[in-house]
Formats: structure tokens, C-alpha cells, sequence
């Protein structure tokens, strides 16, 4: 099989220099038509299944943010989801044709009680908590976001993984004729797909999320279910999830195993490593700005993105 080299997540280096504080970035979005926040109707890119009625979740105050929330126009309107484009700002206006309603959820492999769930009794089964958590690209832009979802953990508890069990790989839907962008890029080794150690799972950190905003996660989000892991680059959050599977050995990842030098399969925040083209010591917090542009302001890159104190023990440093 052909693997291009995936220039997906590259920014020109100029962008990725550290720069004066705040920068009018109408450029960092020029070509992907976004219209403003005026222009967009969150409301209106709900999944049809999603039950308004469970959001908003009530807020877990343990998880703190030291910077403002993220405008909701960007987190909605500014998207990597490679199965409809590569175009950020136009994500949204592809998923149409993407249906989330009936969806299931197998859970599969080393577990003793293996388990199909439909997402509406998933999203019932496990209290649903919001959490805000920050959020940063390998790209080096990165958002402060209120997901809504249940720990990992209270899923993996109930089907509840054989002593042999070390990871967990979870599958998006690989629908052609829905995602135009599968089509459009035969060179990636679809579907997505991504993994996590058994530890890292079940970490309280990481979260199955089924919402944003308060509300059903749209479907450029990763709607109707998707994995948010703070401490990690955002291609390790995986979104519209089908399948997990639970396993012994370690599963390959798409990136991982396209790019292996630049998109290291643990891709947990790390300013000191930089990618072989940028440097991720520093990173650009996105924000709303006159008129709806787009602006940035520069910030130290914080190691695991500031969740040191959750994650640190299940490390020793070298991972990659
Ligand atoms: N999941 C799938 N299935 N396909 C993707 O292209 N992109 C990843 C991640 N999950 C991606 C994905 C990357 S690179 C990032 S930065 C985040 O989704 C973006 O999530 P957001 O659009 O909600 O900000």
C-alpha cells in the first residue's frame, strides 16, 4: 500500500516561532471561508439522535482552566476530521450526508463481558459529567473547550478486561460515501484509528465525550461519541467511535504508523520534543476576535499539557 507522507498537521515554521503576544490571525484561516461567529448555528449541527434533555451536564469543578474558554464558533467551525476534508474551516459544511442515528458501539476483545451498545442507552448507562479541559494540536494551536462525557473507565470497569489485557484500540466509522474525504485521500490507512496502554484508559482524565457547549457534540466534533485525552496531542482524541477493542498487544495508530518520526504513538503533550519541523515549546491559544476573526495569543506549551499531577505516574519519561 502507498503512504504519503501525511502533511495534514504541518504549519509553516513562521507560525509556529514564538511571536509577540497577540496577533490578529485573519491569515491563519484565510481560504477556509469562515464566516464568523455570527455565522454559525451550532444548534443546527447536532446529531439527530442526540437527546437534548441530558445537556447540559452538570460541571465537575475538580478540572480547572487557567486561561478563558474557547469561543464556540471556532471549536466548531475550526476542525481536523480527515474523513470529509483537510480543509479546517469547511469540516462542518461536509458532514451533512453523515448519518449518526441509528449508531452502535462494539466492545470487543480481551474482556469477560463483551458488549454492543446503542448510543442512546450509552449515553444513559454512564453519568454524564462536564469537564473543562484544555486542548492542544500537534499543529501547535490549541482551545480551552466544556466537554460533556463519562470517564473511560466506568465503560471499561463494566466489560471488564481479562488479566491479560495491556491497551484499548478504538476504530472510527468508515463510511465512503458519507466522508467524501476518504475518497478524496485513498492514501491514508482508513478507517482512523487509535490507541491507548490499559493505564492510560483508565486514567480520570480521559473521557468518552458526547458533547460540547453544553450540548449534543456536532458531528465535525466527532459526534456521536468520540475520546478526549487532555494530556495528549489532539490526533490521539479519536472521534465518531465504532469499535473498541481490548488487547494484549500494542494496536498500530494511523499516524503513528504513516509518520512514525513525527506523530509518536504515546503523543503526549511535550514542549521539550520539538516535531521535526516546528518546535512545540510554545503554542497559540486561539480566540474570537473583531468581527469574528480569528487571533491568537502565544503560551508556553505546558508539560502533558498541564496535567502533570493526573498523569506523571504512568510514565517514565521516554515515551514517545
Ligand atoms: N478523528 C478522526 N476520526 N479523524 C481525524 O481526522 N483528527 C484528530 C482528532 N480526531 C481526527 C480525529 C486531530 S489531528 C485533532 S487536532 C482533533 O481530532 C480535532 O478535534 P476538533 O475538531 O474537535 O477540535
Amino acid at each position: 500500500m502507498l503512504i504519503k507522507t501525511p502533511r495534514g498537521w504541518e504549519i509553516p515554521e513562521s507560525q509556529a516561532t514564538p511571536e509577540d503576544l497577540f496577533h490578529s490571525r485573519r491569515a491563519i484561516l484565510k481560504g477556509m471561508g469562515f464566516a464568523g461567529a455570527a455565522g454559525l448555528l451550532p444548534s443546527a449541527m447536532h446529531g439527530a439522535a442526540a437527546d437534548e434533555s441530558l445537556y447540559p451536564a452538570k460541571r465537575n469543578t475538580k478540572y480547572t482552566l487557567d486561561r478563558p474558554l474557547t469561543a464556540e464558533a471556532i471549536a466548531t467551525g475550526y476542525n481536523n476530521f480527515y474523513e470529509f476534508t483537510l480543509d479546517k474551516g469547511q469540516v462542518r459544511h461536509q458532514v451533512d450526508r453523515f448519518t449518526i442515528d441509528p449508531w452502535k458501539v462494539k466492545v470487543s476483545g480481551l474482556v469477560n463481558n463483551p458488549k454492543t451498545y446503542d448510543i442512546d442507552d450509552l449515553v444513559r448507562r454512564f453519568p454524564l459529567e462536564e469537564r473543562l479541559y484544555r486542548f492542544r494540536c500537534v499543529e501547535a494551536w490549541s482551545m480551552a473547550v466544556p466537554w460533556t462525557g463519562f470517564p473511560m473507565s466506568a465503560l471499561l470497569k463494566e466489560v471488564d478486561p481479562k488479566p491479560e489485557a495491556g491497551f484499548i484500540k478504538m476504530v472510527t466509522a468508515f463510511r465512503p460515501r458519507e466522508m467524501p474525504g476518504i475518497l478524496s485521500q485513498p492514501h491514508y490507512d482508513w478507517p482512523y484509528q487509535e490507541a491507548l496502554t490499559l493505564d492510560e484508559a483508565m486514567n480520570e482524565l480521559a473521557l468518552f465525550c458526547t458533547g460540547l457547549y453544553g450540548k449534543p457534540l456536532p458531528k465535525q466534533n466527532g459526534a456521536p461519541i468520540r475520546a478526549i485525552m487532555p494530556w495528549k496531542y489532539g490526533l490521539k482524541n479519536i472521534k465518531s467511535i465504532v469499535e473498541i477493542e481490548v488487547t494484549k498487544k500494542r494496536p498500530p495508530t494511523l499516524w503513528n504508523k504513516a509518520a512514525p518520526t513525527e506523530y509518536g504513538w504515546y503523543s503526549n503533550v511535550n514542549p521539550k520534543k520539538p516535531h521535526p519541523r516546528w518546535s512545540q515549546a510554545q503554542e497559540k491559544l486561539l480566540a474570537l476576535g473583531p468581527g469574528g476573526s480569528f487571533m491568537y495569543s502565544m503560551r508556553p506549551t505546558l508539560m502533558y499539557n498541564g496535567y502533570e499531577a493526573f498523569v506523571s505516574e504512568i510514565y517514565d519519561g521516554s515515551e514517545y
